[in-house]
């Protein structure tokens, strides 16, 4: 049920907006009205206070740690799902019943390779480039290889750009690693399951194949299915924006991308890896923590806080262990960056600084340290996460295309510049 909401100025001026009741979470006032009916703009840099968008895929209470894909629970996922069923959750609303799950890892498993032409891209680039700017540069070039699916109007196009998104990225994103390290890229192959087929492809060489343990396909199904999606974050919102102009989904990923690949996102990942490496032993981390604190000091706490969860991250508590598992699997739960994690998180959740200021591990804290387990190189990490992003991506795409209110995306702005002013000739400046 909606309701009214009045406000007021000093001077008894009064606007009624409404305000809109989800079917969980904080309502939401519908603020539109403000401009035109009293020529206002409502003001809130960051978005703390925005909702941009109606959505019916992910929820999440950030106060009790709560997320759930379209209203299933991510524990129960992580525990009982795979990552091809929760991609079909996440674009199609519903879980899918055996027979429509065997259809979509068909079609998915039939969409993995990439035109032999586009192969050639990567050798443009030079060896040492970041695999986050190579899969910027191919999943952008996406468009210009499967223009008979960019009409956005059709859903046909939509579900088949949707379908070779999600199959061709794992197949760029091991395209990415084996140019970094000057080896064939390796074919896809057909008989292998969606996590395994990435793992043979990272791995594998013409000359040898690489065959997955049981528990690494486990490791990377559970973080595919954690990072799968995670409502109008950064990169979600990015693509929503791109996409609201009426850009093809090609272009629209690739802008999730770039946006994915920042610190404070989905590059934190990386960075926690790099952070854990500089502090080395466990004798500096209270060195680092007085470092994270000090404001005239740049340094944060990589893996640490988030804006929307206040409490705890799911996600990272589930990641932390199957850390625990494979670690045991790898190195007999030897693991000298596990325990300096792990002793970290013990001392900053103990430290008033990030008491008060509800900041506790995020899903990125510990991924890390499974993907160094199995082997994958650091500067891949952002990469992995836009793997598995991707399908929250494309769901989001399809669910603002069909929308029949949706419209472009145009924030306004607090001008803040010069007034009006006469231009001033180069002689009398
Ligand atoms: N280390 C030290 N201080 C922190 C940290 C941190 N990691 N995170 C937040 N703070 C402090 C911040 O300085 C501020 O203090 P004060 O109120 O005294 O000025 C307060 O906590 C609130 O921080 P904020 O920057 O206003 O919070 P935000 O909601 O805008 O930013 C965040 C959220 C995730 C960008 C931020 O916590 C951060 O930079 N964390 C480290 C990067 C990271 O791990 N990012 C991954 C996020 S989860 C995965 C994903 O989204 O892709």
């Amino acid at each position: 049920m909606s309701e009214i909401y009045t406000l007021s100025n000093k001077n008894g001026d009064n606007i009624e907006l409404l305000l809109r009741q989800g079917t969980a979470g904080p309502s939401a006032l519908e603020i539109s009205p403000l401009y035109n009916n009293k020529g206002l703009l409502a003001f809130d840099p960051g978005f703390v206070s925005t909702a941009s968008c109606e959505s019916s895929i992910t929820y999440i209470d950030g106060d009790q740690g709560i997320l759930r894909y379209r209203g299933y629970p991510i524990e129960q996922l992580a525990a009982k799902s795979n990552f091809l069923e929760v991609a079909y959750l996440l674009i199609h609303g519903e879980l899918p019943t055996r027979d429509q799950l065997s259809k979509f890892e068909n079609i998915i498993i039939h969409h993995t390779m990439i035109k032999e032409t586009m192969r050639n891209f990567f050798n443009g680039f030079h060896y040492n480039a970041h695999p986050m700017a190579v899969m910027i540069g191919v999943v952008g070039s996406m468009s210009a290889f499967y223009h008979d699916s960019i009409d956005i109007h059709d859903p046909k196009h939509r579900e088949v750009s949707a379908h070779r998104l999600i199959a061709k990225m794992p197949t760029i994103a091991a395209a990415c690693y084996k140019h970094s390290v000057s080896e064939p890229i390796m074919y896809p192959q057909n008989d292998l399951d969606y996590c395994g087929n990435f793992l043979h492809m990272m791995f594998s060489t013409p000359c040898e194949p690489f065959i997955p343990s049981k528990l690494a396909i486990e490791a990377m199904n559970l973080l595919f299915i954690l990072h799968a999606d995670h409502e109008q974050n950064a990169s979600t919102s990015t693509v929503r924006m791109a996409g609201s102009s009426g850009a093809n989904p090609f272009a629209c990923i690739a802008a999730g991308i770039a946006s994915l690949w920042g610190p404070a996102h989905g590059g934190a990942n990386e960075a926690v890896l790099k952070m854990l490496k500089e502090i080395g032993d466990v004798s500096n981390i209270d060195k680092y923590i007085a470092r994270a604190k000090d404001k005239n000091d740049s340094f944060r706490l990589m893996g640490f806080g988030h804006r929307v969860y206040r409490n705890f991250d799911p996600r990272a508590t589930i990641i932390r262990n199957m850390c625990h598992k494979v670690l045991k699997e790898t190195s007999d739960g030897n693991n000298p960056m596990f325990e300096l994690a792990l002793k970290l998180e013990e001392v900053a959740l103990k430290d008033q600084y990030f008491i008060e200021r509800k900041l506790y591990p995020n899903v990125d804290f510990y991924s890390g340290i499974i993907y160094r387990a199995l082997n994958i190189p650091t500067n891949m990490f952002t990469v992995m996460f836009a793997i598995a992003r991707t399908v929250g991506w494309v769901a989001h795409w399809m669910e603002m295309i069909a929308d029949p209110s949706q419209r472009i995306g145009r924030p306004r702005q607090l001008y803040t510049g010069s007034v009006e002013r006469n231009y001033v000739p180069m002689n009398k400046r």
